[in-house]
């Protein structure tokens, strides 16, 4: 497997493959990510994984120093997962100035949810995505995996990528879960032993709620804001701060009418940690 920290040496290994394989990750790895190397890999006749904690995606009081860095560990993850390249740059190599030059989605998608409680998340996401697509598909188009639990990260790409015509093709993955139903992410391992037996609550919640929005069937818009904010306060009394607890229309996470596509979406933080899911129903 190699291991490339520089864009010249990645574009230099890549020029001979015809299709790669792509899947970003800012390391950590857990098992999710592992199951989007194992996809990824049929899809392309080279399979890549990028490892890099993008600094601009964090809000100043958020977790960016402390994010879990587990490099060697990741790389062995990957090594037998059968990835071939590990494109792991330092932070000078994909931000030699000051990027003031950015990615900007369009606020009707990135400004809800996750871009309410997080401002400038979704452009830090898109100028570095932006940034991986152009070093990995230098050569030639290909195809890039996301985990749907990050459901709204995996819209604004699709919007990105369509928008500017990328030739990449994405692939959004189920999310993987513990048998108790928590969504696996690098920021589970923040949560005490009482915190993780609670933490299942979240999509818990996030069940209850798209049953309940499904038992209203023409009336959802009317039944929404009050099912909602009963979710919300359910968790508020078992100790959690929700951030938001919701129902919207898959395509666009605007609200539902009656005969949407639903997705129920969730962000709530436990002691310290804030976690997000969400479920299609
Ligand atoms: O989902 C993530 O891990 C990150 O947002 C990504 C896509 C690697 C960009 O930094």
């Amino acid at each position: 497997m190699l291991i490339a920290r520089s864009l010249v040496e990645l574009r230099q290994h890549l020029q001979r493959f015809e299709r790669p394989a792509f899947v970003p990750t800012m390391g950590n790895l857990h098992d999710g990510h592992l199951n989007l190397i194992a996809l990824a890999k049929p899809l392309g006749d080279v399979t890549v994984a990028s490892i890099f904690v993008n600094r601009l995606q964090f809000l100043p009081h958020e977790d960016f120093a402390s994010y879990p860095r587990t490099f060697e560990d990741d790389c062995d993850k990957l090594r037998m997962q059968g990835c071939d390249v590990v494109f792991a740059p330092d932070e000078t190599e994909l931000y030699p100035q000051p990027q003031t030059f950015k990615v900007q989605p369009d606020p009707a998608l990135a400004d809800i949810l996750e871009g309410q409680f997080r401002p400038g998340f979704f452009t830090g996401v898109c100028t570095v995505v932006m940034k991986l697509f152009h070093a990995v598909f230098a050569h030639s188009g290909g195809v890039a995996m996301f985990g749907k639990k990050d459901y709204q990260q995996l819209l604004v790409i699709t919007q990105m990528v369509r928008q500017f015509a990328l030739p990449v093709e994405l692939v959004g993955v189920e999310t993987r879960r513990s048998a108790d139903g928590l969504a696996l992410s690098s920021r589970n391992r923040y949560l005490s032993q009482e915190e993780r037996a609670e933490a299942m609550q979240l999509s818990m919640a996030l069940h209850q709620l798209g049953q309940a929005a499904l038992v209203c069937g023409e009336t959802l818009p009317d039944c929404l804001p009050q099912l909602q904010e009963q979710a919300m306060e359910r968790l508020r009394l078992r100790g959690w701060q929700p951030d938001y607890l919701c129902v919207r229309r898959r395509l666009d996470l605007q609200l539902p009418l009656a005969g949407d596509a639903l997705v129920v979406l969730g962000a709530a933080k436990l002691g310290q940690t804030r976690l997000i899911d969400n479920l299609e129903i």
